[in-house]
């Protein structure tokens, strides 16, 4: 299923915090946001979940406006995983899982055999089947974010929005959870801040910078040196891989503070 931005802003008071991003992500797509801390991604993020409402413009999921759509039809067809998921804290693992399959649960269709295996296999795939009797309190960070995905997993859904999925993971555990989000074969964006991830899994890598998606395409042509420079201000090499995976590079001593990197851009 598509997902499409069209013409999106978001403003808090006289602050505009996203203007005017316009984007579309085709079927089986992996999207990437990337941009520094407070660029609007999350805000981004939200109005693509139906969450919160744009000030003008509209998101489409599939052929229709995501506000012409019910709460309970958007999240058969889209989970989100934000960037600070809460969940009541009285539950168990598996039961935090559980509650993917929500959507799908009425009085005429009642927690069924196939429910417990999709959450048996979500569980699997997020590789806390062995945990799944634990109170959700007791818990690490990255057990609880892997939580998180599997119930979005459970919600069988064919669009996933992931704000920063890797957050609080060990490097095998971030390395496991984008390969396995990329098995899936979903429509997928998902900011994410870890530039090497983001070219070595995404189709494509879209940057916001200030409210603005400044640049949208294949990683190896928004990754560059310049665009990381003026960006986030901080000196790189990018340079292909033997797999012909972009990588970047960082130079001990190359960030730049915030101000100076306005001064060098105005
Ligand atoms: N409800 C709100 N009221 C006021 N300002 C807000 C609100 N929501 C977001 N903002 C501001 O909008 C800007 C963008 O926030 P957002 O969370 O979208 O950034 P982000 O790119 O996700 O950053 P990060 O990388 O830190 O997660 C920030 O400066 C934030 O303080
Ligand atoms: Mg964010």
């Amino acid at each position: 299923m598509k997902i499409s931005a069209q013409k999106l802003c978001w403003s808090a008071g006289n602050l505009e915090i996203v203007r005017d991003v316009s984007f579309d992500v085709a079927p089986g797509e992996f999207l990437g946001i990337i941009g520094p801390n407070g660029s609007g991604k999350s805000t981004l993020l939200s109005m693509m979940a139906g969450i919160r409402k744009p000030l003008s413009g509209q998101v489409m999921l599939g052929d229709l406006p995501i506000r012409s759509i019910g709460s309970r039809e958007i999240a058969r067809s889209l989970a989100f995983v934000e960037q600070q998921a809460e969940t009541a804290e009285r539950i168990t693992a598996r039961q935090a899982v559980e509650l993917g399959r929500t959507p799908y649960l009425g009085p005429l269709s009642g927690w069924s055999v196939n429910d417990d295996d999709i959450v048996d296999a979500a569980l699997d795939n997020v590789d806390m089947a062995d945990k799944a009797d634990r109170l959700w309190h007791h818990l690490s960070g990255g057990e609880r974010q892997r939580l998180h995905i599997g119930r979005a997993l459970a919600q069988e859904p064919r669009v996933l929005l992931l704000d920063e999925p890797t957050n609080h993971l060990d490097i095998g555990h971030q390395i496991d959870l984008l390969e396995l989000v990329r098995r899936q074969e979903l429509t997928v964006v998902a900011a994410l801040h870890d530039l090497n991830h983001a070219a070595m899994f995404c189709d494509r890598i879209a940057i916001m910078d200030q409210g603005r998606m400044t640049a949208i395409g294949k990683p190896a042509e928004v990754l560059t040196a310049e665009t990381i420079s003026t960006v986030f201000g901080v000196e790189a090499t990018v340079a292909p891989d033997e797999d012909g995976i972009c990588h970047v590079r960082f130079r001990a001593g190359g960030a730049r503070r915030n101000s100076a990197r306005k001064d060098a851009i105005s």
